[in-house]
């Protein structure tokens, strides 16, 4: 579904990413993993369209989407997961929902005057998406209370509900359980296992070696930028650079 093709981008000296190659099957779960400063998140920025490779091919869905621009790349069904901004957080979780990427219809003023009755529908298509949505992930009591009140596994929670309005083929998620209970980290992994038997593929960025072990059917480890190991877990967990880029 993803194939990464010799990406690179450097800040001034800098080489953050400097990937011959990384893809990710549909259907599946890949996890990338590596110490700080990695180029996790920018391998990140440059696949979702929110910073321009150097160089090199990102082939999404049969095309190469390397330097469009992300709203272009979230329309093609490739979305990130971002931190609630503080705006967001002064509304509710169901507005929040609402407002997510791609289901603004009734945003047009023409469509309005056009189509009110279509535009109506369409909203209340999504409201119902939206509700069963907090449902699954269990927000439904909290969907008139303000995001902003929500805990920190709360918000994570909430951004891939968020996400999922969208309909996404491929998800991709940068730490999605920092700052998140061991409680509310072990229900979010299973739902992100219960979303890809359903056939959702993940990109998912985590530092901490055990859980991204238990979530990911391949993983790629990044050091400085390259691909140092990749493998099922069970490699990778025994790969001798891996552990020295982790240790030293
Ligand atoms: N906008 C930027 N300007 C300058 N340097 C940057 C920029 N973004 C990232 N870098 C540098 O690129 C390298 C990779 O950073 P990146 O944030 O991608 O790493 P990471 O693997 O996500 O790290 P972490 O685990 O801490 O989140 C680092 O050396 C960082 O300082
Ligand atoms: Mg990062």
């Amino acid at each position: 579904m993803l194939s990464v093709q010799g990406l690179k981008k450097s800040f001034g000296g800098i080489k953050a990413v400097d990937t011959s190659s990384l893809d990710v099957a549909g259907g599946g779960t890949v996890g990338v993993i590596g110490p700080n400063g990695a180029g996790k998140t920018t391998l990140f920025n440059l696949i979702s369209g929110f910073d321009k490779p150097d160089n090199g091919a990102i082939i999404f869905d049969g095309e190469n989407i390397a330097g469009k621009p992300s709203a272009e790349i979230a329309r093609m069904g490739l979305i990130r997961t971002f931190q609630l901004s503080k705006a967001l957080t002064r509304l509710t979780v169901v507005e929040n929902m609402m407002l997510a990427p791609q289901v603004q219809y009734g945003e047009r003023i023409w469509n309005v005057w056009l189509r009110p009755r279509e535009v109506k529908q369409q909203e209340e298509a999504n409201r119902e998406k939206a509700i069963s949505l907090l449902e699954f992930f269990g927000l439904l009591s909290k969907k008139d209370d303000y995001a902003g009140a929500l805990s920190g596994g709360q918000k994570r929670l909430l951004e891939i509900a968020r996400a999922l309005m969208a309909e996404p083929k491929m998800l991709l998620l940068d730490e999605p359980f920092s700052g998140v209970n061991p409680t509310l980290t072990k229900k979010i992994v299973e739902y992100l296992k219960t979303l890809r038997e359903e056939g959702m593929t993940f990109l998912v960025i985590e530092h901490d070696m055990h859980i991204i072990m238990q979530l990911s059917d391949f993983l790629y480890v990044l050091n400085k930028g390259k691909v140092i190991a990749s493998g099922v877990p069970e490699e990778v967990r025994h790969n001798e650079r891996v552990l020295d880029a982790y240790l030293g």
